[in-house]
């Protein structure tokens, strides 16, 4: 990708969380605290949402408003197919990778913070949910690049929300450090993901012990149950036929949004939805609700006792309980928690802004380490070191020789503090065999199943003549981001090379290049840069 090298900026590097519902973008503000910027409509967080009307492009709150009028020509919810084999979201006939919707929105925020600090914004640090898979994690820095950002890092969001929690308590003043040792279980439930991230935080440091969560569990599945109460109650108590029921299904999950949030605030809510002719009025409580969203609520509870088992710990080895993610305000979520344990449950930071908050902590200690310690604002920050650790096993897929079944291998497990590398070792199987053809899988079984098929390196140009089993020596690596590089080393030569992995999914740069310019194409329709 070529572009011009760009002016010094004065605009801060920016930490964003992209929602798959809403979006925050903040920075560090000249005394050392982060702030969240308001978008052009005044708001703090932006709907993740783009529409595509007649040539224009409307993002945010806009998009959201197309929802009543033209329904098929918005796009919501794009992060959940982010980093998906092949999938492309199909809108009036053309087909878009979810990177370049995830780029609007991005483009949106990047506007937004220009406009706050009269200057272009260039350096962007992106959260990405524990969980995410590297597909997901490389299309996120993909959907950055698109927007025009350099992307510096990625970090994962309860990290992140870790970080802003640090940061409200005082642990990262520049003359101290975190008072007490803590252990922290940061339970994340946002619109479309799920989290269970615990955390030590100790002097300077946050070291990240245990994760498990699901990348496609969120708010919207508490909506779509009582979508589905509501398609019952009109089949029970109107004249309606479900087709159509199944038709509206889109102004439904908005109803139940809003029924949703009213049983956060009271024990049941009135209900009055007119489709057509058809008009339902009745009422939902608060347990009902409760009751046709129990197994989702069972499966976060579950997801924490998998989450405690990596870090080694049980419920007796936490110290608190942090709530992040809007959908964290559901009173049946502290009411579980409260069934598991009697340890503090902290609702201190901001479900909707500790994220990006964290996010723009996490931007400064990194822009200050690129400045040999020195701050960007007036205040220096106390540097702190952050150690996160891979989701997913990750490993190579062969084939199990007496049986001819796939075997997997596994060369990182979960868990593992990030950077990380290990070696994995191969023998030719014929004699003067001159390449070995690697899968790379991520999480999943010894046998493949329900694990993401990375994409497949070829070690080529061994040398001619080599015996059969001659080893033949992968070193797997994960980056900080979580980002998987691979080396090759012939031992029988001591040669080493970097070899590119052709993935399975994702945007090629080629592709990324065709988009990018697509996309300037469309700003520039639209008198946007
Ligand atoms: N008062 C409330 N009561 C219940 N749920 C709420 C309330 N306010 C917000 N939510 C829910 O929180 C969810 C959005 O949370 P959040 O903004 O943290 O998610 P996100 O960042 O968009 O998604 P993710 O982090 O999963 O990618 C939505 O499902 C929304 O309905
Ligand atoms: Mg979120």
């Amino acid at each position: 990708m070529t572009s011009p090298t760009p002016e010094p900026s004065s605009t801060p590097i920016l930490g964003i969380d992209l929602g798959t519902t809403r979006s925050v973008v903040s920075y560090l503000d000249d005394h050392g605290r982060p702030q969240t910027i308001l978008n052009a409509d005044g708001d703090m967080t932006t709907p993740s949402a783009v529409a595509f009307e007649d040539g224009d492009v409307l993002i945010g709150k806009e998009a959201i408003k197309s929802l009543a009028i033209t329904p098929d020509q918005v796009v919501q919810f794009a992060k959940r197919e982010m980093g998906n084999d092949g999938h492309m979201i199909s809108i009036d006939g053309y087909d878009y990778p979810a990177e370049l919707i995830q780029s609007f929105i991005l483009g949106r925020l990047r506007r937004d913070a220009e406009r706050h600090f009269g200057d272009t914004a260039q350096s962007v640090v992106i959260t990405v949910p524990a969980f995410f898979n590297e597909p997901k994690r490389r299309a996120t820095m993909d959907a950055g690049l698109l927007a025009g950002f350099s992307v510096e890092a990625i970090i994962n969001e309860p990290t992140a929300a870790a970080l802003a929690y640090g940061i409200e308590h005082g642990f990262m003043d520049p003359d101290g450090v975190f008072k007490k040792p803590e252990t922290l279980l940061v339970y994340d439930l946002g619109g479309g993901t799920f989290d269970v991230c615990i955390l030590r935080i100790e002097g300077d440091a946050i070291n990240v012990l245990g994760i498990d969560g699901n990348a496609r569990l969120g708010g919207l599945d508490w909506d779509a149950c009582i979508v589905d109460w509501l398609i019952d109650e009109f089949e029970n108590n109107c004249d309606i036929d479900r087709k159509k029921l199944e038709a509206n299904k889109g102004i439904l999950q908005r109803e139940a949004e809003e029924i949703k949030h009213s049983l956060t605030a009271r024990k049941q809510t009135n209900v009055k939805i007119r489709l057509g002719d058809a008009v339902l009025q009745t009422q939902l409580t608060r347990s009902l609700f409760d009751e046709l969203t129990a197994h989702l609520l069972d499966r976060t509870r579950f997801t924490i006792k998998k989450a405690l088992e990596a870090a080694k710990l049980t419920w007796s080895g936490i110290d608190r309980v942090l709530l992040v993610g809007g959908a964290t305000r559901m009173p049946q979520i502290v009411e579980m928690l409260q069934r598991e344990t009697d340890i503090t449950i902290d609702q201190s930071v901001s479900p909707d802004q500790a994220v990006a908050l964290g996010a723009a902590v996490y931007a400064n200690i990194l822009s200050q380490r690129a400045n040999g310690g020195e701050s960007s604002g007036k205040q220096p920050l106390r540097s702190v070191d952050v150690t996160d650790v891979n989701a997913h096993h990750l490993g190579v897929l062969g084939v199990e020789l007496s049986t001819g079944r796939p075997q997997g291998q596994v060369i990182i497990p979960k868990n593992s503090p990030l950077p990380a590398m290990n070696v994995a070792r191969f023998k030719t199987v014929k004699p003067n065999q001159r390449s070995v053809v690697v899968k790379v899988i991520e999480g999943g079984d010894m046998r493949g199943h329900n694990a993401t098929t990375i994409g497949t390196f070829s070690v080529r140009d061994l040398p001619a003549g080599l015996p059969a089993g001659s080893p033949v020596e992968v070193i797997l690596q994960y980056n900080v981001d979580g980002i998987i590089q691979a080396e090759a080393i012939v031992l029988a030569t001591g040669k080493k090379n970097r070899i590119e992995i052709k993935r399975d999914a994702g945007l090629t740069e080629t592709e990324i290049d065709e988009w990018q310019d697509i996309s300037s194409e469309i700003y520039e329709a639209l008198g946007l840069d």
